[in-house]
């Protein structure tokens, strides 16, 4: 049965539930009736990208201007890429969009089998135009462990943590730090949602946040607030980097 609810009644009660120890709660509930949520099947995602959800491989206009926001926070923080490690890398459009750069590798990883044949079909000999050696890989992020040794200086999660259970979302960022250069930057996208405010909430009590931005396409008409729009949300899009790091 579907119940139809308003979407800022949708977004109060998501707010009850992220914001107070009911999260626990209901994750725990989820456990013990063994009902992991549709969306971590990688056969969902398949579905879900041949179709509806067919925008988010690139033709949606704020995939590529979340993407070149991505680019300016590098340049402002001086970051200059040579490996890229995206996760959840849907169209693989961010390794268009840091094509600047000049990095020398970027890979992707997506669960969805759609998405990386279709991104392997365009780079058949493995290498863009400016000579990047592009690979990529289906595996979903909790089970994706690069080659040992291997350290990238961007590692992205654009629109990805999201789907993650908020502690797990946290862990697995962490986990890939492992393979953080020095120097090197999380870079994190996420919509409006107070799913959303929560992960974000517990990375920055692990990370310390280099910089952000705020961001919502202005489709009507403009302004100057953020509004609570389905089809066109707002996205935090920030780089943080483990506190450690800054330490040392
Ligand atoms: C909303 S799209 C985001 C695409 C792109 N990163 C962007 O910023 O627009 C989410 C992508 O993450 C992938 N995805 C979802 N859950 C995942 C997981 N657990 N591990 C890896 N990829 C996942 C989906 O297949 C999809 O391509």
């Amino acid at each position: 049965m579907n119940i139809i609810i308003s979407r800022p009644f949708r977004y109060r009660l998501r707010s009850l539930i992220y914001h107070t120890p009911l999260r626990t709660l209901f994750a725990k509930l989820r456990q013990a009736l063994r009902q992991p949520p549709a969306h971590e099947d990688s056969g969902w995602w398949d579905n879900a990208l041949k179709s509806e959800k067919s925008s988010y491989l690139g033709e949606a206009a704020s995939i590529g201007l979340r993407e070149a926001i991505i680019g300016e926070l590098l340049c402002q923080f001086q970051i200059t890429p040579r490996a890229i490690l995206d996760m959840g890398c849907g169209g693989g459009t961010l390794c268009r969009s840091l094509a600047q750069f000049k990095p020398e590798t970027y890979t992707g990883v997506d669960i969805s089998r759609y998405a990386i044949e279709r991104n392997i079909s365009t780079d058949a000999n493995g290498k863009n135009g400016h000579g990047m050696a592009i690979s990529f890989v289906e595996s979903s992020l909790q089970t994706y462990a690069p080659p040992n040794g291997v350290v990238f200086d961007v590692i992205a999660f654009n629109e990805v943590l999201y789907y993650l259970d908020v502690h797990e979302a946290c862990q697995q960022v962490k986990r890939y730090c492992q393979h953080l250069d020095h120097n090197g930057v999380i870079a994190v996208t996420m919509k409006d949602d107070p799913k959303s405010h929560a992960i974000f909430r517990k990375l920055t009590r692990e990370f310390d946040w280099v910089g952000g931005t705020l961001f919502q396409e202005c489709g009507s008409q403009p302004h100057f607030r953020i509004k609570m729009n389905e089809k066109s949300p707002a996205y935090v899009i920030g780089l943080l980097r483990p506190k450690s790091l800054l330490q040392s």
